[in-house]
């Protein structure tokens, strides 16, 4: 990468930055992904967020660590379905597996990430029983015994820490307030945990990453699904196997509780984690609710957001330049697009005192155009400029004349213009000018 090339890439990083400072993500990973090579990698890219200010719960799983301490044992599991059946002995291995993953994690976060990008980094990390734990109970006349599911979760000591800047690690297991153990899925814990503490997004990293696109139905150019609607993986579920099912599964039900974004991802995957979370490609799958991107009426908070995506176009000539002040003053002449907590487009109306609104401040995101966002707003714009009694909506524009026209826009001379409007136009900008009838859409 050169110079140039790298300015770039930060630059187009930082909205991300800004979106994802002081949010809360879960982070899932899998026994699996502990023993992965890759690990070191995922531990900079944790550092990395813990820095960036994102507010970290990380969840581990232990199957494969405690297949192992069940063999070293000479303990054969039982299943019942999918599902371990944890009795006594085999709590033992269970409890045993749970405590090394967990140390490992911790004394890794704990390392100071000598010769990486993270040196000298210090992340804080801290466990404890902020789940608590019920048993599973007899299922078909099965008695799970120490297998169990997520009861409670301590949102409260959890957001303590968190707010501490401290990271919570929570392992697969938890406490009943009998002081019984239970063996919990990791899957589990993390939904239940992201559901609790209103989680910004949960992240299920495992073996296989985002979903294939191998029925047609949705787009890809990966051969992964980049997004699906919960609505879509619905319909996708009964295809799906193994630990795709499983995360499937858990990304529904937390979609479902208000969970906004939930994110599939390789462990193995190099660096998957930063492309997901900063890049507007991703690396895996985002499953979100139906309503992902939303177009809405701007407000105050939207402001940053506005002057990043207008500066450019600014400095490139393409529209006229706003500051700060007059955009808090006229932000509500704004509608915005937002996605993932990030403005991707906007438009503005401006009404005048006759039948005319000017239409102003169209823009979309360079990495989200043809998307039809445009004419988006453009419709949202004249409906509101209807409901405001106006019957012509005018637009000046120096560069985007032929979008205008291809919608229905005429052009028109400086004299078309309400009076107002005429005195403050630039005549060294030289825009044109192009109107539409309203009444006839
Ligand atoms: C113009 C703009 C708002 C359109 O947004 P969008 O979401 O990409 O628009 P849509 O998806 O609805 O339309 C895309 C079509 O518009 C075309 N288009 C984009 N910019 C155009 C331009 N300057 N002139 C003519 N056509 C243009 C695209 O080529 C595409 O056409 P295609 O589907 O035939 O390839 C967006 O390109 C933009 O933000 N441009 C920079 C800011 C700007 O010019 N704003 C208007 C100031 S008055």
């Amino acid at each position: 990468m050169d110079n140039s090339q790298y300015v770039k890439w930060f630059r187009n990083s930082s909205p991300y930055i800004n979106a994802h400072r002081g949010k809360t993500f879960v982070l899932m990973l899998e026994g699996e992904a502990i023993a992965d090579d890759n690990f070191a990698h995922i531990v900079q890219d944790i550092a990395l967020l813990n820095s960036l200010g994102v507010r970290l719960v990380i969840v581990h799983g232990a199957r494969p660590q405690i297949d192992q301490a069940l063999s070293v044992l000479d303990i054969k599991s039982q299943f019942h379905g999918d599902l371990r059946i944890t009795d006594k002995p085999a709590l033992n291995a269970v409890r045993a597996a749970i405590g090394i993953v967990k140390s490992d994690i911790e004394a890794r976060l704990s390392f100071g990430l000598p010769n990486t990008p993270m040196h000298g980094a210090r992340i804080r990390v801290v466990s404890g029983n902020f789940v608590t734990a019920k048993p599973k109970g007899v299922i078909d006349g099965v008695d799970f015994q120490h297998t169990g599911e997520v009861r409670r979760i301590d949102r409260q000591a959890i957001n303590q820490q968190l707010d501490q800047g401290n990271v919570v690690l929570l392992s697969s297991c938890g406490y009943s307030p009998s002081g019984q153990m239970f063996n919990l899925a990791a899957e589990d814990v993390a939904t239940r945990a992201a559901i609790s503490l209103a989680a910004e997004k949960l992240i299920l990293m495992g073996e296989g990453g985002g979903l294939a696109a191998n029925n047609g139905e949705v787009e890809s150019d990966s051969g992964i699904i980049s997004q699906i609607t919960a609505d879509e993986l619905s319909h996708l579920i009964d295809s799906l196997e193994g630990e795709y099912k499983m995360h499937a599964e858990a990304s529904l039900v937390a979609v479902h509780a208000g969970i906004n974004r939930v994110h599939m991802l390789s462990h193995k995957n190099d660096g998957a984690l930063l492309q997901e979370l900063f890049t507007h490609k991703g690396a895996g799958t985002l499953i979100s609710a139906d309503d992902y991107e939303q177009l809405r009426q701007a407000n105050i908070e939207d402001v940053g957001g506005i002057l990043k995506l207008l500066t450019p176009l600014e400095e490139q000539g393409i529209l006229v330049r706003r500051s700060r002040e007059i955009l808090e003053t006229e932000i509500h002449r704004f509608k915005v697009i937002e996605r993932d907590g990030m403005i991707i487009a906007c438009a503005a109306l401006y009404p005048y005192s006759s039948d005319l609104a000017e239409l102003a401040c169209v823009a979309v995101s360079g990495d989200y155009r043809s998307g039809e966002r445009g004419d988006r707003l453009l419709k949202a714009i004249s409906k509101q400029a209807k409901a405001e009694n106006k019957t012509k909506l005018f637009v000046l524009t120096t560069r985007t004349a032929h979008w205008f026209m291809e919608r229905g826009f005429e052009e028109a001379d400086l004299s078309a213009l309400p009076q107002e409007r005429q005195s403050l136009y630039n005549f060294q900008r030289n825009s044109k000018i192009f109107i539409k009838d309203l009444t006839e859409c």
